[in-house]
């Protein structure tokens, strides 16, 4: 077993290196504190392994992400959402058989409790959906409780899955004033989730196979993403013996910020502000460069990526062919290539190794699908449940998982005696 050596305060240490599948090195410091009393400082945690997970790998350098072993660009193409879902939460492609009763269980766990239903007749027409999802999905367990049987388990798992879409539809139909539409047994997920949303009592609404193939190309390619913001925020609030619909309302809310999954939402608002002011590129590429702006480049820049987002490939390849295809022209399309291609060849981007990431091309189909801007990291939440979901699932299921309680290092006061007030 390779080892690492510390020297600290004249004194050597010596702590195991963990390797992974795929070379991954990182040094062991769970003695550090007791053997040092010293602890390592990480803000940002861009150094520190937080887990050990056999779900998602990926290679920042080379661009490189598959759930499971299997390769992004095969499961973005050959698979179904609910394939993917079941190959992320219980570790391998399912069955035939598996893939039927799961896809049955999905479908027949769609509807919610009907008394659900009235909350969102008290949300203001202008709350934002992902506050209503993240509230809905916390909501799920007071009707749906928890248990630590496994089969109760795996039942409120596909309860989360198959409800969130139609949680995220009927908010959508509860703002525009329309009487929401049920989900319908012969469908798939993708297409489900579209008849809710589009669909209307007046007319029968027939899902369009290219919509529903492109929606669940966008799914898979939010599936998973390793140990994120939203995926941390999952397994530390699950450390505490929280529930698994709390904990997933707790991701909803971690994904909502702009830097995280909100930046979908941020990229087209972007776009469009930059329409409006002339289509000032340049403008808008220094204003990034620039500090004290304030103003960043919305989808791009990645925490693991340096080289290229995978999903941002696939999804600025789809922008294409999906517009042709619907018949859509989209400006909006025009002004980000320009952007990235602006972007990609100045050298403050290229020294920071900033590039597009999933948010900067996803906007753009989800506009030409019909979906609301305000409902973009919506889609990104209920693409990703599957993978907060099995990471959750392994981290209870890890032996010696204990509650997630990071250190700090003090820099307020040093004791000093308390004043009375009338003496200050
Ligand atoms: N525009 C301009 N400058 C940027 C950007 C950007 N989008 N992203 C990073 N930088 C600069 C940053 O100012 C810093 O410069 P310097 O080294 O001179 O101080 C350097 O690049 C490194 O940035 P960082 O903030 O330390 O990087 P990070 O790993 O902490 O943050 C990020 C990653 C994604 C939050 C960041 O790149 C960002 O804010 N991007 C825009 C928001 C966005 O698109 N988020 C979606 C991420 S992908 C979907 C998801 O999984 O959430």
């Amino acid at each position: 077993m390779s080892t690492a050596k510390l020297n600290y305060n004249g004194k050597d240490y010596e702590f195991p290196v963990i390797t992974g599948t795929e070379n991954e090195a990182a040094i062991d410091f769970t003695q550090l504190r007791a053997d040092t009393g010293a602890i390592t400082f990480d803000p940002g945690y861009g150094n520190t392994g937080s887990c050990k997970s056999a779900i998602t790998f990926i290679d920042g350098e080379k661009g490189i992400l598959r759930y499971r072993g299997y390769p992004i660009e095969e499961l973005a193409v050959s698979s179904k959402f609910s394939e993917v879902c079941f190959l992320l939460i219980y570790g391998h492609l399912p069955s035939e058989k598996e893939l039927s009763e799961w896809r049955r269980q999905l479908t027949i766990n769609s509807n919610i409790h009907e008394s659900m239903i009235n909350f969102f007749d008290h949300y203001p027409p202008t709350a934002h959906p992902m506050a209503i999802l993240s509230a809905m999905v916390a909501s799920l367990s007071t009707f749906y409780p928890d248990s630590d049987d496994d089969e109760q388990l795996d039942t409120n798992i596909v309860r989360i899955l198959a409800k969130a879409k139609t949680l995220a539809a009927f908010s959508y139909k509860k703002t525009r004033g329309e009487p929401i539409i049920y989900p319908i047994a012969s469908q798939s997920y993708a297409a489900n989730f579209l008849f809710m949303m589009f669909g209307s009592p007046a007319e029968p609404y027939v899902v369009s196979p290219l919509l529903e193939r492109v929606l669940n190309m966008l799914l898979i390619l939010h599936a998973d993403h390793e140990q994120n913001c939203s995926t941390s925020t999952v397994r530390m609030v699950g450390s505490s013996g929280a529930n698994l619909y709390a904990s997933i309302s707790a991701g909803i809310s971690g994904l909502w910020g702009p830097l995280h999954g909100g930046a979908n939402q941020e990229v087209i608002e972007m776009l469009e502000r930059i329409v409006s002011d002339g289509c000032n590129y340049k403008k808008y590429i220094d204003m990034a460069k620039d500090k004290n702006s304030g103003f960043r480049l919305m989808g791009f820049g990645h925490r693991v990526y340096k080289n290229f987002d995978p999903r941002a490939t696939l999804l600025k390849n789809a922008c294409d062919d999906v517009l042709k295809e619907l018949g859509v022209i989209e400006p909006l399309l025009e002004i980000a290539k320009h952007i990235e291609e602006i972007a990609l060849k100045d050298d403050f981007f290229i020294e920071r190794k900033l590039y597009p990431n999933v948010d900067f091309y996803s906007g753009i189909i989800y506009r030409a699908i019909g979906i609301p801007t305000n409902m973009f990291t919506v889609m990104f939440a209920i693409g990703r449940m599957p993978g907060w979901i099995a990471q959750w699932k392994e981290m209870r299921a890890e032996s010696g998982n204990r509650i997630h309680r990071p250190r700090q290092i003090y820099t307020g006061e040093a004791k000093r005696e308390y004043v009375p007030v009338e003496k200050r």
